[in-house]
């Protein structure tokens, strides 16, 4: 199978979002055809690169790469300093293509290492991990964490290529992959129905990481995502569809200190919040909110939140990034794959979302 090619603009030059099993063995003659060479740095953590490093021999690089710490706890401007490091002590010029290979944090923080760097260089990202293929390698949002918030410090860099191999999902752990399937269902209900029928219908598959179950939805996720960022890089509108589930669920993760929740199950919740939020105030269908409930339940069980208090849940929503001059965006879901944005929801109408979650008041 040919891979599936998606292409991304952005303002900083177009770029294409390759989808494929195995086409990570051809990554090399992919950058060659775009113009991404001679010189090329990998980067990658050390757990993804001993499971997949070997993968690499034709990339063009000298088969070794630059290992720093991925995880929530290394996503800061410490790690981003060691990879400047390695630049310069490579001698890393503005023709120098940096390789992020990893899961979003990696691909983030590369992302924002190559976009400082002699005030921004190149950076192909290879994800692996679901939710990075589905969702962080597109878009050219890139930073780290600050000791007070997360992803604080960044910037917009687009990637200049993007490869996705699904193959690679076979090695993730279950949490780490059920993880990223909660944004594809993100994708389905915001976007695309046919996405939620596929999830649903295929799940035992998907587990098991057959790549005819797995290629088609990270291609589909990554066709939504491309589409919404080339046309609102910098979320003026549009792409704050992608938000859908956020506003509760970064909440959750804020109220958790980052430890409780992979990013996708606090999703998985915020849109659950988000669903009922939607039919309390009479935009969303009940029969969307079932239907979701029970795709969220089928995947499997989400960690507790019967001791997250609401009142702080709510104090984190005040701090979050998509609170625009003190307007919150809210966006609710109409039907399959239809949103609206809902900028007069009261601290009420959040909180008894929360209640209806579990949590204590
Ligand atoms: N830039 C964006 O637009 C955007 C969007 C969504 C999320 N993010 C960011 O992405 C991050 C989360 O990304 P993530 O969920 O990929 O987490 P992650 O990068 O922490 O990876 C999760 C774990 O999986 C391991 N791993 C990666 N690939 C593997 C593989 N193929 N096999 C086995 N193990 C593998 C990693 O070593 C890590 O331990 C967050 O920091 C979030 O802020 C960014
Ligand atoms: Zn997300």
């Amino acid at each position: 199978m040919p891979p599936t090619r998606i292409g991304v603009t952005a303002a900083a030059g177009a770029y294409s979002v390759l989808i494929g099993d195995n086409i990570i063995d051809t990554l090399g003659r992919e950058m060659d055809d775009a113009g991404l060479g001679p010189r090329r740095i990998l980067v990658s953590s050390p757990g993804v690169w001993d499971l997949h490093g070997q993968r690499f021999r034709t990339a063009g690089a000298d088969r070794t790469a630059v290992l720093v710490a991925d995880g929530e706890r290394a996503k800061n401007l410490r790690t981003v300093s060691r990879v400047h490091d390695a630049l310069v002590k490579a001698n890393a010029d503005r023709s120098t293509v940096v390789i992020a290979v990893g899961g979003g944090v990696i691909g983030d923080l590369v992302g924002f290492a190559a976009a400082t760097y002699l005030r921004g260089i190149r950076v192909v990202h290879v994800p692996t991990t679901l939710l990075a293929q589905v969702d962080s390698a597109i878009g050219g949002k890139t930073g780290v964490n600050h000791s007070l918030g997360k992803n604080l410090i960044g910037s917009f860099h687009a990637p200049s290529l993007v490869v996705a191999d699904p193959t690679v999902l076979g090695t993730l752990p279950r949490r780490e992959f059920r993880s990223g399937l909660y944004e594809v269902i993100k994708y389905g209900v915001i976007a695309a129905p046919s996405l939620l029928d596929r999830v649903r219908t295929t799940l035992p598959a998907i587990f098991d990481r057959e790549p005819e179950a797995v290629s088609p939805l990270v291609a589909e996720s990554c066709r939504i995502k491309a589409r919404v960022v080339s046309a609102d890089e910098r979320e003026g509108g549009l792409r704050r569809i992608l938000n859908f589930g956020h506003t509760i669920g970064h909440a959750l993760e804020a109220a958790t200190k980052y430890k409780r929740f992979r990013h996708g199950e606090a999703i998985g919740y915020g849109m659950l919040a988000a669903l009922s939020l939607g039919v309390a105030r009479g935009v969303t269908p009940d029969s969307l909110y079932d239907e979701i409930h029970n795709l969220v339940t089928h995947l499997g069980r989400l960690p507790p939140v019967s001791d997250i208090s609401a009142n702080e849940a709510l104090a984190a929503i005040g701090r979050d990034k998509k609170v625009v001059a003190g307007t919150l965006h809210f966006v609710a879901a109409t039907k399959r794959g239809g949103t609206t944005t809902l900028t007069n929801v009261t601290p009420t109408d959040l909180k008894a979302a929360m209640r209806e979650l579990g949590l204590k008041a």
